[in-house]
């Protein structure tokens, strides 16, 4: 059955370029999904954006010494470039700084305070006094009351994923002047999560159950039961989203309130685009809405921004958040501050035209079900020994073997005995095992059921070893060999498609073959064409050298930090 399909991926922070753990967490694997679930037939929108506002712009801002505007029109691009160049097909890019977005958040705000949702109250909050601000979220530093962590921001413990009070962290310091915080009254609007408790319990706890994954289900099941609490969703703030009313003069929305609604944002403009209607996307309960993050997202994805939904009364919720874990890099935590992390626009200048190979090596190795490790060394070995070995390598022997024997002519096949009557069987069998696994999120084990397929090609032609075979009497048995891997290319470059984007359109080039529908894929329409074209290497090998180099500057861009 043919279903709309709203896809989101975390809106990434304007206040810097992205690395191999942003790509791996939340936007390849939301990529796969779009990608096949477009050639499945569905109806998708998957949209994305910068995230604009918070308080990680304006200290990036005094950093640079620069404005949180000139920051933002900076980075948006930055981000935006290397999502084009890794081949995140987005229905659209937005950005939270835009008018739709404003408009959108304000209108969620303003509807909410009508229905009488939020709870008003005065409190003492940290403040700097040096710096006449209020200090919340990432403006504030200190150690976390869960686990002890002396770093936790204000909002959240990155070590332990607790989400947090300011007033709570143990020695709280400013991130601005490194003073000690004083206390100060202000007044803030809160939702009261507390109240959602029993929707949360009816729609997480009894619905998804034994849909989701097991890491994301057990993490929001232990904040629900532990008891919420009321969340402050507006700042004592000078960049973000002015909160709209008039008792609230000077400040702006917190950024997690706005943040989530810009995918709501990204859809309208999208929609406007294409002039369609957006809200069959947000609103329709047949449409599936499912977020793309990472573990340190799972609260606001799976209690916030729900209850903001539902106190909204109009719009869906998540069919699915399948978050992933943590990606680590050489044993150590990816680290912004410290420099310990693989740019990817760096990556594009040392690997040109490789993109499809990191977005292989995060796919085979991405943090699923537990933090995962990505070191050079693997990213060698996973290029050197699958992508060229077995996957370029298969295709390499069939179209140097076609050119050879039937001058690019796909030679027709013959009557089939029993064994390759089995062999056709089984390799159509694996679009559907690859989309079973896609469907369940198991991206890692669906890029290995690819390889797997290219394996049976290679074990195919060593078992009939057509170039034995072409010098005696049997050598018309050799057109039916041929066809038949001439057809494992073929499906190959078709379900390679949401995984590798350039390689599948290489193959396609190669083998002149189309796109068609995932389901389509089946022995009686025969993934073959009459000839194949010109083959351009499709994976190279990668050198020892290249890796020390990039260990070597691994270090050296830390040792700068230091
Ligand atoms: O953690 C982050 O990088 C946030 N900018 C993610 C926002 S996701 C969303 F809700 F917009
Ligand atoms: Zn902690």
């Amino acid at each position: 059955m043919k279903k709309r399909y709203t896809i989101t991926s975390a809106l990434p922070y304007a206040n810097g370029p992205i690395h191999i753990g942003h790509l791996a967490g939340a936007y390849i694997p939301a990529d796969i999904y779009s990608r096949y679930l477009r050639l499945s037939g569905h109806d998708v929108c998957f949209v994305c954006g910068s995230d604009e506002h918070g308080a990680a712009i304006p200290i990036r801002a005094k950093k640079e010494g620069t404005t949180a505007q000139n920051i933002i029109d900076k980075y948006h691009f930055i981000i935006k470039e290397s999502f084009i160049n890794f081949g995140i097909s987005f229905d659209n890019y937005s950005r939270t700084s835009s008018k739709i977005h404003h408009e959108t958040a304000s209108g969620f705000f303003k509807d909410l305070n009508d229905k009488n949702i939020f709870i008003e109250k005065e409190s003492d909050q940290l403040y700097d006094a040096s710096e006449k601000q209020f200090l919340a979220d990432r403006f504030v530093e200190g150690e976390c009351p869960k686990c002890n962590f002396d770093g936790a921001y204000g909002d959240q413990c990155e070590n332990c994923g607790s989400t947090l009070n300011p007033n709570e962290l143990i020695n709280p310091r400013s991130k601005l002047s490194g003073n000690k915080p004083t206390l100060k009254k202000t007044k803030h609007w809160f939702l009261p999560l507390n109240n959602f408790e029993p929707f949360l319990k009816e729609w997480f706890l009894i619905e998804k159950k034994d849909e989701w994954k097991s890491n994301v289900f057990g993490q929001v099941k232990s904040w629900i039961q532990e008891g919420l609490k009321p969340r402050a969703i507006t700042r004592d703030l000078d960049w973000g989203i002015p909160v709209p009313i008039k008792e609230a003069i000077g400040k702006v929305l917190y950024v997690w309130f706005d943040a989530p609604i810009g995918y709501i944002s990204a859809t309208k403009e999208w929609a406007k685009r294409e002039k369609i209607d957006w809200k069959p996307y947000w609103q329709d309960p047949k449409t599936e809405l499912v977020h793309f993050i990472g573990k340190d997202n799972i609260v606001f994805h799976c209690i916030i921004f729900p209850s903001i939904l539902k106190a909204s009364n109009k719009y869906i919720l998540p069919t699915n958040v399948p978050a992933n874990e943590f990606l680590n890099l050489e044993g150590k935590k990816i680290s912004t501050s410290k420099n310990w992390a693989i740019w990817l626009h760096e990556y594009m200048e040392d690997f040109p035209e490789m993109q499809d190979t990191l977005r292989y090596v995060l796919t085979a190795n991405a943090p699923e079900n537990k933090d995962n490790d990505f070191t050079w060394k693997d990213f060698q070995a996973k290029n050197n020994n699958e992508l060229v070995a077995i996957l370029g390598n298969f295709i390499n022997r069939v179209v140097v073997l076609t050119q050879k024997y039937y001058a690019s002519k796909v030679p027709s096949i013959g009557a089939l005995n029993d064994k390759e009557q089995d062999l056709i069987s089984e390799i159509y069998s694996f679009p559907k095992k690859i989309g079973d696994s896609i469907d369940k999120f198991k991206f890692r084990e669906a890029v290995n059921i690819i390889i797997d397929l290219a394996r049976l090609g290679n074990k195919y032609l060593a078992d009939e070893e057509p170039w034995k075979l072409i010098k005696t009497e049997d050598s018309e048995k050799v057109k039916t060999i041929m066809n038949i891997s001439l057809q494992i290319c073929g499906v190959l470059g078709l379900v390679c498609e949401p995984f590798l984007p350039n390689t599948s359109e290489k193959l396609k080039t190669i083998f002149n073959i189309k796109s068609i529908e995932w389901s389509s894929i089946s022995k009686d329409s025969p993934i073959v064409s009459y000839k194949i074209e010109k083959s351009s290497l499709l994976f190279r090998k990668i050198e020892d050298q290249e890796i020390e180099l990039q260990l070597a500057k691994l270090n050296e861009s830390k040792q700068l930090k230091e």
